[in-house]
This record gives C-alpha cells, structure tokens and sequence, in this order.
C-alpha cells in the first residue's frame, strides 16, 4: 500500500476520532502526562502571522516555534503564542501548555521545559494542513519519566558529515531526546582531531574499503574508501548547535580495545608494536592498547583530558567492550605492569581482566580531575574493582543493568535486545536492506521496560534512563540511517519519557500519522512496517484450536487467505479472531480502500498429536527471548529462518526439556523439532535430542537418541528440522531433552527450538 494513501487514510480518521480535520491534537508522541480539552471553548486560530512573544532569553525557542509554523496558512485573526519560564515543578524539564480562544501560554520549569512545550505544539498539528489550523483550548501538563533520554550513533563505521549530524540531532530534538552518545573512535576510524596526536586523523581517520556482504559470509573488501573526521572547530559548533536544542553529547572514546585506528596511527601503543592497519572488517583482531608502557597510559590521559575539555558534558564514555585479552597474556610489559599492580587471578576475573579494571579507574581518575565520570559498556563490571562514580552503559541485555545496580553503579539502559537499531525491524528479510542482524521492530522497542523485573526501589533510582544505539556497519548512506532510525525512535522516546501506565501501542500507532507527517516535512526517510497488520496468535488448548487476531488501523482492511496464496482484495475480509485446527498457511495483510497491500504475515500451522497440549519445561527459557514460552513449542506454529521471531523458545544453557501431554492418546513413530542457527549472534546447535514417551501420561521409558554431535555448529544460518524415528507406540505423552552444545566466544549462546511434532 502506499504510504501517503495509508498516511491520508490513518490521518482522516484519527482527526476523525479525535476532532475535526483541520484540529491539533495535543495527544502527540511522546505522549503527554496529561491533555484536557475545554470544548465549551473557542479554539485558537494558529497560523503563519501568528504573533510570538517571548522571555529575552527564550529567543532561540521563539524562532523554532516560528520556524515550525511558518509553512501554516495565515491564521486572519489575532492571537498570541507566549513563552515564558517560570513553572514550579520538581522536574526541570516540565512545561505546561494553556490554550484560550486568543492565547497560548507554554510556560516551562526551566528553558528545556518551554522547549518541550514547542516541540508538542509541533508535532499536535494535522497531518494535512489545507488553512490554518484549530488549537482546541486546554491545558496540557507534562514532564518526562527519565532524566537521561539517550541516542547513540556510530559515525566510525561509516562517516556522517557536520551537517548530516545536525540533522541527527534535529531529530533527537523532534523526539524530546536530550542525550547524544556520539561513537567517534573504533577500529575502523578516528574521527575526532586531536591537536597532540594529530596522526590520529592524518592517518587513522582513513580506510580504503569496507567489508561487502554479511560479516562471516566472506572476506572481500571493496575499494571504496572511507574517510572523514570534525575538526575541533566543527566539533564545538556542533556542540553549541545541540545544545540549542537542550542536548547534551557525549563523547565517546572506545578503550582499551576497538582502538586499531589509532595503533594504526602510533603503533608504540600496542603490544606487539605493529605493524597495524585501520581495519576494513568488523572484528576477528586481537590487538588493542597495551597498558603495560607508560606511554600508552598518558596517551590515554591526554587524549581524553582534550576530549573533555571540548565537551562540556560531565560525561565521558570510555568504552570498554570486547576487549580480547591475548596480547596482554603475552606481553612482558603487560605482564611487569600486573606484577607491579601486586594484580592475582581470582575463581571471578583472570588477571589481564583486572589489567582492564586498572585502566578503567585511570580514565575514571583523569575524568575526575576534570570533574567528570566516566561510563563504560557492561564489560566494565568484569573487573570487581572499578570505581564507585563509573556509569555502566548495559548492552548485552539488561544484565550490566541488573548487576550494575546491584553493586551501587548508576546504569544506563542499552539493551541490544531492544534498543539496537542496527537490528533488523522486519522479519521480512527479502526486502529489508542487509543489517548486522538481530530483529528489533518497533513493537519491540515499545514494549521494554527500563526498570528490569525484580529491581529494587534502591536499584531503580540508579537506573538513569533508556537509550537506543545504531552502529553502522551496515549502513552507509545518512538516508538509510534514517531508516533504521524511523519511526524506532518514536517508539524509543515513549519508553523515555511517557509514563508507564499511559503507554499503549495501538494508541501510539493511531497517534503516528502526525508525526510521520512531521519526518515528511522534514524530508527525513522513514520505514513503513508501522502501518502492517500486526497478527497474533494464541493456543486454546481446551478448544483445541489456535486463536487468531489481527490488528486492524483506521481505514484499512485486513484480508487473509488460508492457503498460502497471496491475500487479495478478494480475499476474505478479518471481523473477529479465527480460531484454526488443523493444518494451513496463514497469509495475511492490510488493504486500503483502494486495494493497496501492505506487507503480507505468512505463518504455517501444522497440527500433530503434540499440538495444543500441555507442556510444562524443567527448565525455564532465557526470558529476552523467551516469547511465547513452553506454549510456543506446541502452538502449531512452524518457526522460519528469524530466531526472533516470536516462534522459536530460546534457552541460555539449559537444555530444551519439554514434557507434552497430548490432547487424546496417539500413535506415534517419529518425533520431530527445529532448531535455528543465526551466527554470530548467537544462535547454538544442539550436541543430542532424548525422546521419553509415556503410555499413562507418569511412566516415562526412553524411545530413542538422536545424535547431532557431528554436526559443525557454524553451518549455515537458518532453520533446521531434525527427525528422530523409532518403533510405533501408543503415548499418551511425550519428553524431549535437546541438550545444547558448549558455549564458546564472548557472545552468550542461545539454543533456539521450535514446534514439537510427533506423527
Ligand atoms: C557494543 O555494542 N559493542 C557496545
Ligand atoms: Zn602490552
């Protein structure tokens, strides 16, 4: 379907809904704390001619609001737009929006708050705008949940201009995000000019090529270079430019490892000495700094005392991920320096771990000479002795989080299971453009919960807010940022601002087409999946059907097929959930009144006589992923080639152990299962499948072995459905014990399982 047809649709009848065409709607995204409209009241007519006052210092938020308004019509009428400061609030960042038939008065607790304010009145108006536009009278009253609302970008990988960074920031801005995590140093590039070592950018801010294809599927680089760094001048223009849009940047310099750029650059500071090159892939290395010569460590003293004097944030991130530790094993200065630290391997952290621990409290102590601190990724907690003012930025799921906040860190929530947006946001993989992996869709983004299940009041009071990050390997082009951006980030700014209980994602979905409006304006590219059916599904084992159900948007119809033909206008139209028993392919899709089709939900249903039962686990899956739960694994639904799919059940090294009561007794000679291979991200192999089976549903006795031993698990990615035969038996239930394969690397290994058959 094409999206303007979808936008006019979606934006008709939510003004529909909600007032009339031309009407602003206070109900914008973020959502507000609270929006009351006086009806018994003239509107206020706001348009281009609109007069706007202003506080002397509340000059710059008077011109975005001119500057947001100035395509309106002319409104004919007088009325007046005041801003002023003033507001008594606990929360800084709050405003208040008070609409009379002649005034509007955004009053803010500090300049930020009134910035808010104007944002909201932004982003209130119409997606269509043919005159000047109502603003209904009321009173809009609003602060943010969290403190620190966080976007990060990577512009290592590939360069974004001066410019293209401004525009990032406009859209943080339009987003109500006033942290910048600004990821200017990796393997692959220095980016920022540092005037003591200045071959940090002659030499390491240049890379002749980049990786083609998928990381792991090949080794090829291409020959386009790339290169590019901000001077210092750039650097502090941009600053200021943020600032002016209440954000804050954080650098980020990445250390001790992810630093071949600059070993590249001075390749005193490794370990081995060289010779280094910027990397044109995206890991496999082994070197990094060596914190074992002096000279490395006042490297890093120097580098980021000049980083934190150009940045006037009281942050600094250091890094600290992935930090392989094989040339520190084998480096005699590395060595002499745990000697000289008196550093002992403990049961918890090798000593070269420790060795990182002792550079993370050197920056941490550097920071603080400068009144700053430091934040590190998770990685940091490794080593116990890491000091007390060190903000753990949580990547690796919300782990770093937890375990942060337990030992009295402040924590910053990353969650790459989340909030990368570097991840792919369609499950659709034949058209989406290639990503690094993962499938993080905005419903996903949506649904995380910043305060992690079991934390304590004490515990959350350390947790300093969300932040989404896009690493850009994968995306070359300040267009396709923008795509992997948006509408994520609108999604990401409801979990950083909006209050809990007020989130609902039908209604920030039927809140969308004003603020896609505002990203058309903009010219800023977005992607479409937002406005696709969404389908779900659920097991009633009583019934023994599966229930189905579709989300239908204002002005679409969702139509289906059962048999796994593309759905057409013809096909018949959704009214109430199905409810399917036996074998089919679902295929499903929104359609515009004119016939136009959005993406097409395929899932297959198979039912065999483990379907619908009752399954209970031994062991529990791996909650980030653990969907559905044990009910998945009997639900009919065939899981394909996307682990995150919401049909596969992932266990975290545990085995798959699964006890099924069927429905009614059958007979059975052959069980089967899938599982799903995504390397590296973590998808495991399974070493050996156990089948039990019971006549009377308590006495089990073994029926057969499978042996997956010989199989490699870094084969191809994908799902793989494995068979398991043995002699016919009436059972009445049925135990499957998949045990997975050792773990190994740094990244966690997930056994990933889908859909118990027996035939
Ligand atoms: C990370 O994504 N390596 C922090
Ligand atoms: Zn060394």
């Amino acid at each position: 379907m094409k999206l303007k047809t979808i936008l006019s649709i979606l934006a008709v009848s939510v003004a529909a809904i909600n007032a009339e065409a031309d009407m602003a709607d206070y109900n914008v995204v973020p959502l507000p704390l609270s929006v009351e409209v006086d009806g018994s009241q003239k509107p206020f007519v706001l348009g281009s001619d609109t007069k706007i006052l202003t506080e002397k210092k509340l000059d710059r938020e008077g011109d975005f609001l001119r500057s947001y308004i100035s395509f309106l019509p002319k409104a004919g009428v007088k009325g007046t737009v005041e801003l002023k400061t003033g507001l008594k609030s606990d929360n800084p960042e709050a405003y208040r929006i008070t609409v009379t038939p002649k005034r509007i008065t955004v009053e803010g607790a500090s300049d930020a708050g009134v910035f808010y304010g104007v944002q909201t009145l932004r982003k209130s108006l119409p997606a269509d705008i043919t005159e000047a536009v109502m603003m209904p009278a009321g009173t809009v009253s609003d602060s943010p949940r969290f403190a620190y609302r966080g976007a990060h970008l990577d512009v290592v990988r590939h360069f974004f201009d001066a410019d293209e960074v401004k525009t990032f920031i406009d859209m943080l801005a339009l987003h109500n995000i006033n942290k910048f995590h600004w990821h200017l140093t990796d393997d692959q590039g220095w980016r920022i000019e540092i005037k003591k070592y200045p071959r940090l950018t002659e030499v390491g801010s240049k890379r002749p090529g980049t990786l083609i294809g998928r990381y792991g599927a090949g080794t090829e680089i291409d020959s386009i270079p790339v290169e590019g760094f901000y001077t210092q001048d750039q650097i502090r223009d941009i600053i200021a430019y943020a600032a002016e849009h209440h954000i804050e940047i954080i650098p980020e310099i990445d250390l001790p490892s992810h630093m071949m750029a600059a070993l590249a650059s001075y390749s005193e500071l490794g370990c081995t000495g060289g010779p280094y090159e910027v990397l044109c892939t995206w890991a496999g290395y082994k070197d990094v700094l060596c914190p074992g010569k002096d000279m490395t460590m006042e490297f890093i003293g120097d580098v980021l005392s000049e980083v934190m004097e150009l940045f006037p944030s009281k942050f600094i991130h250091i890094g600290g991920d992935e930090c392989p530790k094989d040339r520190w094993k084998e480096c005699p200065d590395c060595q002499a320096r745990i000697a000289e630290l008196g550093i002992k391997a403990t049961d918890e952290a090798s000593a070269e771990t420790q060795l990182q621990g002792y550079v993370t409290r050197y920056a941490a102590d550097v920071a603080r000479r400068h009144g700053k601190s430091v934040i590190g990724w998770d990685e940091i907690l490794e080593c116990e002795d890491i000091p007390q003012d060190a903000v753990v930025m949580s990547w690796r799921g919300i782990d770093g989080a937890v375990k942060g906040t337990v030992r009295g860190h402040r924590v910053i929530q990353t969650p790459n299971d989340y909030l990368y947006f570097d991840y792919y946001q369609s499950d659709n993989m034949d058209v989406e453009p290639l990503a690094i992996g993962g499938y993080v869709p905005v419903e996903r983004v949506y649904s995380f919960e910043p305060f992690s299940e079991g934390m304590t009041d004490a515990q959350k009071q350390l947790v300093m807010g969300p932040q989404a990050n896009l690493w850009t390997e994968y995306v070359p082009t300040f267009s396709h940022l923008q795509y992997m951006e948006l509408p994520r980030m609108a999604a990401l700014a409801e979990v950083q601002w909006t209050a809990p209980e007020k989130k609902n994602y039908h209604d920030f979905k039927c809140r969308m087409p004003r603020l896609i409006a505002r990203y058309e304006r903009e010219g800023y590219n977005y992607a479409r999946h937002i406005f696709d059916t969404d389908v779900n599904f659920r097991p009633d084992r009583e019934a023994g059907v599966l229930a189905m159900s579709a989300s239908v948007y204002p002005g679409t119809t969702v139509r289906y097929t059962l048999d796994g033909k593309q759905p057409s206008v013809s096909s018949a139209a959704y009214s109430e959930p199905l409810r399917l028993d036996s074998d089919c392919v679902i295929a499903a899709a929104a359609f515009s009144p004119d016939g136009e089709r959005g993406t097409v939900t395929t899932d297959t249903l198979r039912v065999s006589a483990p379907t619908f039962g009752d399954i209970t686990l031994a062991c529990e899956p791996y909650s980030p992923f653990a969907f559905g739960g044990a009910d998945a694994l009997v639900d009919g639904l065939v899981g394909g080639d996307n682990f995150r799919s919401g049909r596969w059940v992932g266990f975290l090294g545990d085995p798959c152990d699964a006890t099924v009561t069927f429905r009614s007794p059958a007979s059975v000679s052959r069980v089967s299962f899938k599982t799903c291979i995504v390397w590296p991200e973590g998808a495991l192999e399974f070493r050996k499948a156990e089948v039990y089976g019971s006549a009377d549903g308590n006495n089990f006795e073994h029926l057969a072995t499978l042996d997956n031993s010989a199989q490699d698990p870094a084969q191809g990615n994908g799902a793989y459905l494995h068979e398991i035969n043995f002699d016919t038996v009436t059972l009445k239930a049925l135990r499957v014990v998949i045990t997975p394969c050792e773990p190994s690397g740094i990244w966690k290994r997930i056994l990933f399982v889908d859909e118990i058959q027996a035939q």
